[in-house]
C-alpha cells in the first residue's frame, strides 16, 4: 500500500517505519525542512533502540523517503497518516489539537479518491468528526474516509510493541475504511493471531484514553501500596508477586517506582479528565490517580532528607539516570525533574548523570552539573540517588562508587539494586516498599 505519514515524532516515525518494514511504500512529510533534511541524512530526531538500522534498511530498500513536499506525498497516497503531537495545552491540561486541524486543512485538497486519513495521535473522543467535518468543507462527501488507529507502543521497546502487538484498534465509520485498514493489519499480524478489534471511531479513540488511564491507576495503586509496606515492615515486590499472579489482575505495571513519567500517561490521564468534566462525568479514580502521582514525585525528596540525617541544604546530591524511564532520551514529565527542583531548593547541590538523556536533562534541568561517568558524578556526594534503572546504572561497581562518596547513603528509588549488596558494599539503603 501507499501511505502518508505527517508527523515524525515518536508515534509516527516507528508506526511508518514498521509499516515500511511490512512492505508497503511510506513517505514522511514534515514542514521542518531542516528535520526533514537530517533524516535524509540518516539521523533520527529521537532515541529509541533498533530504529536506526530499521529507518536505514527501509530507506535502501526503497520503501522509507522522508520530504517537505507535501502535495507529492499526499496524492497517490491510499492512507494518510496524522501522527502529530498533541500537548496539554498549558494551563488547561486538555490536548491541543491545533497540529491535527492544520494536518487535516492541509491534505484535504490533496486527497486521492477514497483515500482513508488515519488519526493516529492520541486524540479526544470526537476529534475523527472534527477532521472529517474539516476536510468535508474542502471536499464532497464521500470521496474520502477518517478512520481511529490509536497507537500502544511505549517508549525504549516501540518497535516490538508496534510489529508484536496485543491488540490492534480500529476505528471507521464506512467501508471504505474498513476494507483498507483491515488490509493494511491482517495479513502481517495473521501468523501472531493478533485481535483487531474493530468498533466505532468514537470508542476507538477512547480506548486509547482508558487503556492509558487504567495503567497510571494501576501503578499508583502499587506505589501507594509500597509506602504502607514500608510502614509495616513488608516488601512490595514479593506483595506484586503474589497479587499478580492472579490472571485476573496482571503481574505488568506492578512496579512501585517514583511516580509515572513521560509524555503520554501525565498527558493523557489530564486529558481524559477534561473530556469527562465537558460531558458532566466526574472520574473519580483518575483524578486521584492524578494527584497522587503529582504528590508523589514531590515527596521522593523526603526519602532523600530523611537518608542523610533530615537535612540536605550544604549537601551535595548524585542523582544517577534523569530521562522518565531507562531507554529513551525523553525528560518529559519525569521523575527527577521534581526530585532535583525540591532539593535545590532544600539547599543542596546537585549532580546528575544518564547515559542517554544529557543533552535534554540539560536544556530542563537548572544549575545541575551534567557528569558522563556515573562516578565521577558520585565523587564527594553525601548521596546517590539511582532515579532511572538503566542497565549501565545496574551494572555499576557499588564498591567502587562508595569509595568516591564522602557518605554511604544510596536511596534506591527503583529497587535496582540488592539490599544486602548495597550494604556489603558500604552502603545505607533506602529502597522503594521496602522496611524502613
Ligand atoms: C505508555 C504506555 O505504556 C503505552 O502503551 C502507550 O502507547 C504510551 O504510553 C503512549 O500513550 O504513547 P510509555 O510512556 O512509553 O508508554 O512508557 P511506560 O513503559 O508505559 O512507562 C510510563 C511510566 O510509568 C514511566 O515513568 C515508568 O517508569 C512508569 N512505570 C511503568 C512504573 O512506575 N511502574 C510500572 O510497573 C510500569
Amino acid at each position: 500500500m501507499k501511505i502518508a505519514v505527517i508527523g515524525t515524532g515518536y508515534v509516527g516515525l516507528v508506526s511508518g517505519t514498521c509499516f515500511a518494514e511490512w512492505g508497503n511504500h511510506v513517505v514522511y512529510v514534515d514542514n521542518n525542512a531542516e528535520k526533514i533534511a537530517r533524516l535524509n541524512q540518516g539521523e533520527l530526531p529521537i532515541y529509541e533502540p533498533g530504529l536506526d538500522e530499521l529507518v536505514t534498511r527501509n530507506r535502501n530498500a526503497g520503501r522509507l523517503s522522508f520530504t517537505c513536499n507535501l502535495a507529492a506525498a499526499v496524492e497517490d497516497a491510499e492512507v494518510v497518516f496524522i501522527a502529530v503531537g498533541t500537548p496539554a495545552r498549558v494551563g488547561h491540561g486538555d490536548a491541543d489539537l491545533s497540529f491535527v486541524y492544520m494536518a487535516a486543512r492541509e491534505i484535504a485538497p490533496l486527497l486521492a479518491e477514497n483515500a482513508v486519513v488515519v488519526v493516529k495521535s492520541t486524540v479526544p473522543v470526537g476529534t475523527g468528526d472534527a477532521v472529517e467535518k474539516i476536510i468535508a468543507s474542502v471536499r464532497s462527501r464521500g470521496s474520502f474516509s477518517v478512520a481511529s488507529n490509536p497507537e500502544f507502543l511505549r517508549e525504549g521497546v516501540a518497535i516490538h510493541d508496534f510489529l508484536n502487538p496485543d491488540r490492534v484498534v480500529i476505528g471507521v465509520e464506512d467501508e471504505n475504511a474498513h476494507a483498507v485498514m483491515v488490509a493494511l493489519y491482517s495479513d502481517p499480524l495473521a501468523e501472531a493471531r493478533t485481535p483487531i478489534v474493530l468498533t466505532q471511531r468514537r470508542t476507538s479513540e477512547l480506548i486509547k484514553y482508558a487503556a492509558n488511564a487504567f495503567l497510571a491507576t494501576k501503578i499508583t495503586f502499587i506505589n501507594e501500596l509500597a509506602d504502607l509496606c514500608e510502614q509495616v515492615g513488608t516488601n512490595v515486590g514479593e506483595l506484586a508477586l503474589g497479587v499478580g499472579l492472579d490472571k485476573r489482575i496482571g503481574s505488568s505495571f506492578l512496579n512501585a517506582r517514583p511516580g509515572y513519567g513521560g509524555s503520554c500517561f501525565p498527558k493523557d490521564t489530564l486529558a481524559l479528565l477534561r473530556t469527562a468534566q465537558d460531558h458532566g462525568i466526574a472520574l473519580r479514580i483518575v483524578e486521584e490517580t492524578v494527584t497522587a502521582n503529582e504528590a508523589r514525585k514531590r515527596k521522593m525528596a523526603l526519602k532523600v532528607l530523611d537518608a542523610v540525617g533530615g537535612d540536605v541544604d550544604g549537601k551535595t546530591i548524585a542523582v544517577l539516570g534523569l530521562t522518565f524511564k531507562p531507554d529513551t532520551d525523553d525528560m518529559r514529565d519525569a521523575p527527577s525533574v521534581p526530585l532535583i527542583e525540591t532539593l535545590q531548593r532544600f539547599g543542596a547541590t546537585v549532580r546528575g548523570h544518564d547515559p542517554v538523556g544529557m543533552e535534554n536533562a540539560a536544556r530542563i534541568l537548572d544549575d545541575v552539573q551534567l557528569f558522563d561517568d556515573p562516578y565521577e558524578c558520585a565523587r564527594d556526594a553525601d548521596a546517590v540517588v539511582i532515579v532511572t534503572e538503566w542497565e549501565s546504572i545496574r551494572r555499576i561497581d557499588l564498591a567502587r562508587l562508595r569509595q568516591v562518596m564522602r557518605a554511604p547513603a544510596l536511596i534506591d528509588l527503583r529497587n535496582a539494586f540488592e539490599p544486602a549488596a548495597a550494604e556489603a558494599a558500604g552502603f545505607r539503603i533506602t529502597a522503594i516498599g521496602r522496611p524502613i
